[in-house]
């Protein structure tokens, strides 16, 4: 039969007959299981949800390209980096951390910023947020972490208890939550934001010859921040702010735009600088190794579709090509695995065919079969390697760099443990009226933490940061004449 266009079809594509009424035994009911159309909806409606993502749940994404300005194929043998002028499409999506799908945009929370570079050698994720550092250091910290972020079992609240119990015992976190206290902790949009690898990467050029770098997205339209009265006003009036400015942004045609600079490390730096370079909860010093432009990347095109494309995008810090390789960085080991496992879960096994997250270059993993697959499933290709049949090859041209080791194999710290010195620096760059809102925001935020032992642990911190720093959140939070650490 000739399906008309326009015609409405059941899901096996035959023409819809009646879509208002359903197929009942006289006009009065009950109504009858032969009326398939109707079991369809009712149970193809019941499983319209997936898993929403365990963090970054709420989020808005976009379209657009990356070209390189500068050349530093001296440094990367990385295809889509090697010539000045090319353009690589990119997919793009922000997300809050700690809320649920639905949650408001404009709350104090660090911005994730993933860029999927679909290259001509595979795809390649970057992974980050719109800071530079993190709470944690150790990926086995992760899920306790999250779960004080997220809410509390019994009361389904959010728990500023859990909140400051965990960094007051988790020092290494002073660096992140200064950042997420301070003005950046509100973006004014998801435009107005830097974005950050955080970790560092190595990059290896053709010889072989590597460096550590860390990614910096600078954003063209500057840097901007909510007041926290308006963010508040905004997360009850319109929740999805930041998600409706980017869509519209794009939509009439005011394209947001960011400058990608890497920091360049030698190898060998590595073993001597003052602090790991490896910590994700520090920041390598732009005097020491200043940013360098790579390129430019500019979003210009909305998704068609949001389920299709923004929320079955899987980006994963795991998505190298050759010439980008992972550091030891304890997070971003843990984080190796953690993406891809969520994506088998929230998506599917075969999450790679879906159009969004598809390499723009011929997949030969060997994977075969699996729920949900919807390409050729390889064919009748050769399906298992090596082979007498002239199957994919591995190409040892493309293997990862070596990188030597050394100690006993130990569950134990980095090296390196001061947690304050950055944190201080950060506060006292910060002008006078900046450091006002910083520590009110930080009262605020921990008025309503339970035991004052915990808040006496968090104000210690600050203190050794800068003194003036915990004196003045003491003071905001009337523990002034408690003896600090
Ligand atoms: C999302 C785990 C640290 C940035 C996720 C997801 C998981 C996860 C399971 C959901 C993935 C999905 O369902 O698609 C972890 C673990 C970490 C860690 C185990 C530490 C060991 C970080 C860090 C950053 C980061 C340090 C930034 C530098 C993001 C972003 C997303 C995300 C941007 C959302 C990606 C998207 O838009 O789909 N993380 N994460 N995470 N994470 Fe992490």
């Amino acid at each position: 039969m000739e399906i008309k266009q326009g015609q409405l079809t059941t899901s096996w594509g035959a023409p819809v007959g009646d879509n208002q009424n359903s197929m009942t035994a006289g006009s009065r009911g009950p109504t009858l299981i032969q009326d398939v159309h109707l079991l369809e909806k009712l149970a193809h409606f019941n499983r319209e949800r997936v898993p929403e993502r365990v963090v970054h749940a709420k989020g808005a994404g976009a379209h657009g390209y990356f070209e390189v300005t500068h050349d530093l194929s001296s440094y990367t043998k990385a295809g889509f980096l090697s010539k000045i002028g090319q353009r690589t499409p990119v997919f793009v999506r922000f997300s809050t951390v700690a809320g649920e799908l639905g949650s408001a945009d404009t709350v104090r929370d660090p911005r994730g910023f993933a860029v999927k570079f679909y290259t001509e050698e595979g795809n390649y994720d970057l992974v980050g947020n719109n800071t530079p550092v993190f709470f944690i250091r150790d990926a086995i910290k992760f899920p306790d972490f999250i779960h004080t972020q997220k809410r509390h079992p019994q009361t389904h609240l959010k728990n500023a208890t859990a909140v400051w119990d965990f960094w007051s015992l988790s020092p290494e976190s002073l660096h992140q939550v200064s950042i997420l206290m301070s003005d950046r902790g509100i973006p004014a949009t998801l435009r107005h934001m830097h974005g950050y690898g955080s970790h560092t990467f190595k990059w290896v050029n053709a010889d072989g010859h590597a460096v550590w770098v860390k990614y910096h997205f600078r954003t063209e339209q500057g840097v901007r921040n909510l007041d926290v009265e308006l963010a508040a006003k905004l997360a009850g009036n319109n929740p999805d702010y930041h998600t409706e400015d980017l869509f519209q942004a794009i939509a009439n045609e005011n394209f947001p735009a960011w400058k990608l600079y890497v920091q360049m490390m030698p190898l060998e730096d590595a073993n001597t600088y003052r602090f790991d370079p490896f910590d994700v909860t520090k920041v390598w010093s732009q005097k020491d190794y200043p940013l360098i432009e790579v390129g430019r990347m500019v979003l210009d095109r909305n998704p068609a579709n949001y389920f299709a494309e923004v929320e079955q995008a899987t980006f994963s810090p795991g998505a190298f090509v050759p010439g980008i390789e992972a550091s030891p960085d304890k997070m971003l080991q843990g984080r190796l695995f953690a993406y891809a496992d969520a994506h088998r879960y929230r998506v599917g096994t075969n999450h790679h065919t879906l159009p969004i997250n598809k390499p723009v270059v011929e997949v030969n993993n060997n994977m075969r079969d699996g729920q949900m697959r919807t390409d050729r499933n390889g064919g009748t290709s050769v399906y298992y390697e090596p082979n007498s049949y002239g199957g994919a090859t591995e190409s040892t041209a493309h293997k990862t760099t070596s990188f030597e080791v050394s100690g006993s194999a130990d569950s134990v710290p980095y090296d390196h443990n001061d947690h304050y010195t950055q944190p201080g620096d950060l506060y006292r760059l910060l002008g006078l009226e900046e450091r006002q809102r910083l520590v009110n925001n930080i009262v605020n935020a921990m008025k309503p933490v339970e035991k004052d032992e915990i808040k006496l642990r968090q104000i210690a911190h600050f203190y050794k940061a800068d003194p003036e720093w915990g004196q003045a959140v003491a003071e905001g939070l009337g523990l002034r004449d408690v003896e600090l650490a």
